[in-house]
């Protein structure tokens, strides 16, 4: 089987799942708005990873903090002064390029004698220039100096300078942790390979404070905890992710130590997660710009310091991206495409098909449906013959098929059938709700 980003693209599409963004003005380049089957698998992925942080750990808490934030912050941060990237234009066919797309060591290219890989002149690539990736805005009516605002580029510095509030509030001991889901915006050079890089997406981050001298074992303990995160909830296959250790040269200015969770996606291994140890730097940075004490009293030890912080990194979208490409599946022996979803995942649970629109069929399968509705999401579909209606389910991912027969009206028993196997059991109605919630 031949899984292209583009075949997930054009499935994303016919199916609902994702559209380009301003689709009827030729599209928005690098945003994508999440169709009706796309935002119940981007809600249920993101309610599993807050109940796994949130709910799973009686020391983990949640927070929504504000995208537009003071713009100290930003300063403080350092995304102001360091969150770049290195920009290169073609001066002949006037294509762009972040400069270590040609190399990681990009620092020792001569530009001058190298090919643009658009249109293959030599001679025409500018010296790289530092780009800011933050987008600018303003807040109140008049545009003028000290309105200036940003986008957040991530979610983590909205915990930051709410973690004193927070721990106070809640009589956090450390360690503890603080959780967010939100969106974050990047002005990205180079965006591409569908939504793994865009302009606006969410990430799923989660802060933990620690006290300095325990934070390379803790480090040690996420990252196990968030790769079995991607095994046992997410249900992605095991030969297809791995660890990635930063060096020197790829560490962010904030970090001690980082490790990306990696997917080998159609396009190669690329990141979907890191978990970063971010020591002290943006609690004393934020002590430094605000003039305000961020440290913690550890009464029992009778000890005051800046906690240190693990940080796991995740975006949504780009988990949805994995979660896509690991369930895409061309059942060639049937002649079908299959989005795989664990049935946890799946956008719909289960269609449920009146075998004809006469008889009585429409009606009793209605009743199915009323008894399943509660609990989860479940389409009615009665439109062409059942097999087009499987088919274009098995596309969507929906793990059941519920057919209502003759037969149902007389012993009220339907056929289920597996959308992996295709194989059909006959079953009560009244066990039916049971069935399909074991295998959520
Ligand atoms: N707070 C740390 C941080 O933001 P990052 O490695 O820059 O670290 C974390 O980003 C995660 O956010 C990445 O692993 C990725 O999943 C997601 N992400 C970053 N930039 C993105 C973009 N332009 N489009 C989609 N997801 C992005």
């Amino acid at each position: 089987m031949d899984k292209t980003i583009e075949k997930i693209v054009s499935l994303c599409k016919r199916r609902g799942f994702i559209f380009q963004s301003s689709d009827i003005y030729g599209g928005f380049s690098a945003v994508y708005d999440y169709g009706p089957l796309g935002i119940e698998l981007k809600n249920n992925i993101s309610q599993l990873w807050w109940k796994e942080m949130t709910q799973a750990h009686e020391n983990i808490v949640g927070l929504d903090s504000g995208i537009l934030m003071h713009p100290k912050i930003w300063e403080a941060s350092g995304h102001v002064g360091a969150f770049n990237d290195p920009l290169v234009d073609c001066k002949q066919c006037k294509s762009r390029y972040r400069a270590d797309e040609f190399s990681e060591d990009h620092a020792s290219i001569d530009w001058q004698d190298t090919q643009c890989p658009k249109c293959g002149t030599t001679g025409n690539l500018t010296e790289p220039r530092q780009f800011n990736l933050m987008f600018k805005t303003h807040a109140g009516p008049v545009e003028e100096t000290g309105t200036e605002a940003f986008l957040r580029p991530e979610t983590a510095q909205g915990i930051y300078v709410n973690y004193q509030l927070v721990q106070g509030a809640m009589r956090m001991k450390i360690p503890f942790g603080i959780a967010q889901i939100g969106k974050a915006f990047r002005n990205e050079i180079i965006a591409r390979n569908f939504i793994f890089r865009t302009r606006e997406f969410e990430q799923m981050e989660m802060q933990y404070f620690v006290k300095p001298g325990t934070d390379d074992d803790i480090m040690k303990d996420w990252k196990e905890k968030r790769l079995e995160f991607y095994f046992e909830k997410l249900g992605i296959s095991t030969d297809k992710l791995r660890f990635h250790e930063h060096d020197d040269s790829e560490l962010a200015h904030y970090a001690k130590e980082a490790w990306d969770i990696e997917y080998d996606f159609p396009f190669g291994w690329s990141e979907v997660e890191g978990i970063h140890n971010r020591t002290d730097y943006d609690l004393s940075r934020h002590e430094e710009f605000s003039g305000k004490n961020l440290t913690y009293f550890d009464q029992p030890n009778n000890d005051r310091f800046l906690p240190y912080i693990i940080e796991t990194s995740a975006g949504l979208n780009r988990m949805l991206l994995t979660v896509l490409a690991d369930a895409y599946w061309e059942d060639e022996d049937n002649n079908r495409t299959v989005m795989k979803f664990h049935p946890r995942l799946a956008p719909i649970k289960a269609v449920i098909c009146p075998l004809l629109k006469k008889d009585g069929l429409p009606e009793k399968a209605r009743e199915v449906m009323e008894i399943l509705k509660p609990h989860f999401k479940v389409i009615y579909d009665q439109q062409g013959s059942i097999g087009k209606r499987y088919y274009r389910q098995d596309e969507a991912g929906t793990p059941f098929g519920i057919t209502v027969d003759h037969q149902s009206l007389e012993d009220d028993s339907i056929t289920l059938r597996n959308r992996d196997t295709m194989e059909q059991d006959r079953i009560s109605i009244d066990q039916l709700l049971n069935y399909i919630n074991d295998s959520i």
